[in-house]
């Protein structure tokens, strides 16, 4: 059987400059100067003609039309079919990442927005092959209790199943590494308020990918391997460990998975 290819992206946080608020620009310029490096790592994606591209959430730093319309037009240029799950700035439409809600006045909240350009942000699976692809809705770190019922019924049939979510998984180990790396980490901000892993996911599911960090990290809990990805932009401003890169994911058959970084391509 022919192997398939999936990539995966870490946060890209991306501002259109067409995107009218000046001022939220500047303030943001370690990240409004980032989307180029992202278009030359599209190029380096393109080469790879992967089956799919998934991203992990904070497409755009905070919503807006003209950021959402970007963030779409630099994913179609992959030349692939791509999925996102959403993160908390995709929420927002403050830099500061706190999602909104919908008080039924004003400009539409960016979940109308998101489905409204056809970029769909819900819980849903894919099946590529022998792997089922879950990508899970925790971009306000809360899981509703309706997703704990999805996963329970979307688990479970296929040899090999992997999971797709922005914000890390709630477990000891993962809430140490995190610490570890960066110990000014926020607990209820960095990893997920619901424990998912104990009632529901251990022994289910070969891997967990997140983004949401901004850093590398790498360790297998109970039998999952955790992914921390870092963010697939590169500021020119800001040092992020590990930025500028997307996952490649080559699942071959029923055993193991092979998984390598890419990185930007200039000028090709
Ligand atoms: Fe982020």
């Amino acid at each position: 059987m022919a192997s398939t290819k999936v990539i995966v992206l870490g946060d890209l946080h991306l501002i259109s400059p067409d995107d009218p608020d000046e001022d939220r620009k500047v303030r943001r310029a370690h990240f409004a100067q980032a989307w180029p490096s992202f278009r030359d790592l599209v190029r380096a994606i393109r080469g790879e003609a992967p089956d799919l591209v998934v991203a992990l959430g904070d497409l755009v730093d905070w919503y807006s039309e003209p950021n959402r319309d970007f963030a779409r037009s630099l994913l179609d240029g992959m030349g692939a079919p791509w999925a996102a799950t959403p993160g908390n700035h995709d929420l927002s439409f403050s830099w500061e990442g706190k999602p909104e809600t919908d008080d039924g006045d004003g400009p539409a909240p960016p979940r109308s927005g998101w489905a409204e350009a056809g970029i769909e942000m819900g819980n849903r699976c894919i099946d590529l092959d022998d792997t089922r692809l879950l990508l899970m809705d925790s971009a306000t770190s809360r899981v509703p209790e309706a997703t704990v019922a999805w996963l329970d019924e979307t688990l479970g049939d296929r040899p090999r199943n992997l999971l797709f979510t922005h914000v890390p998984l709630r477990h000891d180990e993962v809430a140490s590494r995190i610490l570890a790396e960066d110990p000014r980490r926020n607990m209820e901000k960095y990893i997920q308020h619901t424990d998912l892993f104990g009632p529901c996911l251990r022994g289910r599911v070969d891997a967990v990918y997140t983004g949401h960090l901004h850093f590398p990290a790498d360790l297998t809990v109970e039998g999952t391997r955790m992914r921390m990805l870092p963010l697939s932009t590169r500021s020119p401003l800001k040092e992020y460990r590990g930025q500028g890169v997307a996952t490649v994911l080559t699942l071959d058959g029923q055993d193991g998975w092979e998984e390598r970084e890419i990185r930007a391509r200039q000028g090709s």
